[in-house]
C-alpha cells in the first residue's frame, strides 16, 4: 500500500491507473477506522480493481464549538488496519495541502441539508460537499462508498453527483453495529463505560420504534415522543432531535403510510452521536397481504 501525501501524485497515479483500464473505487474517511470504515473498504475491494481510501479529518465540516481539535487521530493505526484488506493507495493529505491561502470556492446541496443533522450544525454538509468533490477531483473514482449510519450525508453525495453531473457511482453499505446493537462510531472512543451503557438504548430504541409501527402506530410525532421517552430513561441521554422523515426527500411525514427514515441524534454526555433506521413498511404491507392470502383456502 502506497501512502500518498500530495495532490498531484494522487491524481498523476489516478490518470495512469484510468488509462491502462482499471476501476477505481473509492472510500474516504477522517481515519481512527474501525470494523464501519473497513466494510466499506471490502465492499470497495470486490467491486475495483483498485481501492484508494482517504484519511483526512476536514476543518470544514466542524463547527467552532465541535470536536475538530480533539477528534481521535492516529494514521499508523489505520495504515496496519488497511493493509491486510489489500488497500492499493492511502491519500492523506496535510489541512495545507487541501485549503492553501486563497481558498474561496463551496460546493452547497441546499434542500436536503435543512433538516436533521443539517438544522444543528449549520455549515457542516457545505463542508462535506466540498471536500468530497476535491477528493473526487484527486482520487478520479468510477464509484465510492458511503455508509447508511450517516443516511443524510450519503443522499446530499448522491445529490450533488447528479446535479454536477459527475460520473461517478455511489454505494451505501449498511451501518455496521457492535455486538450490543451501538452503530460503530469514531466518536464512540470518547464514552465512558457507563455512557456506553446509556448509548445502547439508541439502537433499542429504533428497533422499539420499528415494532410500534409494525403494530400499527401511523403517528410520527407519538412515535417521536416514545423514543425520546425511551432514551431519556437512561442517564447522561439528551435527544437533540428525533425526525420521522421521507427516505428520498429527508421532509418530515405527517402519517406513517409507507417507508420512512426514523433519524435521530443524542447526546450521551458530551459525545454526540446518530443513528437511524429505515421502516420497510411497503414490504410489510406486502409480506401481510401474502399471509392473509396464504389463510384463505385454496380450492
Ligand atoms: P467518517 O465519519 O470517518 O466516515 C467515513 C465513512 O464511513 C462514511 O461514509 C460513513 O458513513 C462510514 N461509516 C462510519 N461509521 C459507519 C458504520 N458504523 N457503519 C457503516 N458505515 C460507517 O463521514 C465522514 O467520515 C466524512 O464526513 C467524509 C465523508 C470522509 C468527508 O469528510
Amino acid at each position: 500500500m502506497e501512502v500518498i501525501k500530495e495532490i498531484s501524485v494522487m491524481q498523476k497515479i489516478a490518470e495512469e491507473l484510468r488509462r491502462e483500464g482499471f476501476i477505481i473505487g473509492f472510500v474516504p474517511t477522517m481515519g481512527y477506522l474501525h470494523e464501519g470504515h473497513l466494510a466499506l473498504v471490502k465492499m470497495a475491494k470486490d467491486k475495483a480493481d483498485k481501492v484508494v481510501v482517504s484519511v483526512f479529518v476536514n476543518p470544514l465540516q466542524f463547527g467552532p464549538k465541535e470536536d475538530y481539535e480533539i477528534y481521535p487521530r492516529d494514521l499508523e493505526r489505520d495504515l496496519n488496519l488497511l493493509k491486510p484488506l489489500g488497500v492499493d493507495y492511502l491519500f492523506s493529505p496535510s489541512v495545507e495541502e487541501m485549503y492553501p491561502r486563497g481558498f474561496q470556492t463551496f460546493v452547497e446541496v441546499t434542500e436536503l441539508t435543512k433538516g436533521l443533522c443539517g438544522a444543528f450544525r449549520p455549515g457542516h454538509f457545505r463542508g462535506v460537499t466540498t471536500v468530497v468533490l476535491k477528493l473526487f477531483n484527486i482520487v478520479k473514482p468510477h464509484f465510492a462508498v458511503f455508509g447508511q449510519k450517516d443516511y443524510q450525508q450519503f443522499k446530499v453525495i448522491e445529490r450533488m453527483v447528479r446535479d454536477l453531473d459527475l460520473d461517478i457511482q455511489i454505494l451505501a453499505h449498511p451501518t455496521v453495529r457492535d455486538h450490543d446493537g451501538l452503530a460503530l462510531s469514531s466518536r464512540n472512543s470518547y464514552l465512558s463505560e457507563e455512557e456506553r451503557r446509556s448509548a445502547i438504548s439508541i439502537y433499542q430504541a429504533l428497533k422499539y420504534a420499528e415494532r410500534l409501527v409494525f403494530g400499527g402506530e401511523r403517528d410520527p410525532h407519538r412515535l417521536g415522543a416514545l423514543i425520546k421517552e425511551y432514551i431519556e430513561k437512561f442517564p447522561h441521554n439528551r435527544v437533540q432531535y428525533i425526525e420521522i422523515v421521507d427516505p428520498e426527500t429527508l421532509e418530515p411525514v405527517e402519517k406513517i403510510e409507507k417507508d420512512v427514515l426514523i433519524a435521530l441524534a443524542v447526546f450521551v454526555g458530551k459525545t454526540r452521536l446518530i443513528d437511524n433506521r429505515l421502516i420497510r413498511l411497503v414490504d410489510e404491507y406486502i409480506a401481510m397481504e401474502a399471509r392473509d392470502e396464504e389463510k384463505i383456502p385454496q380450492s
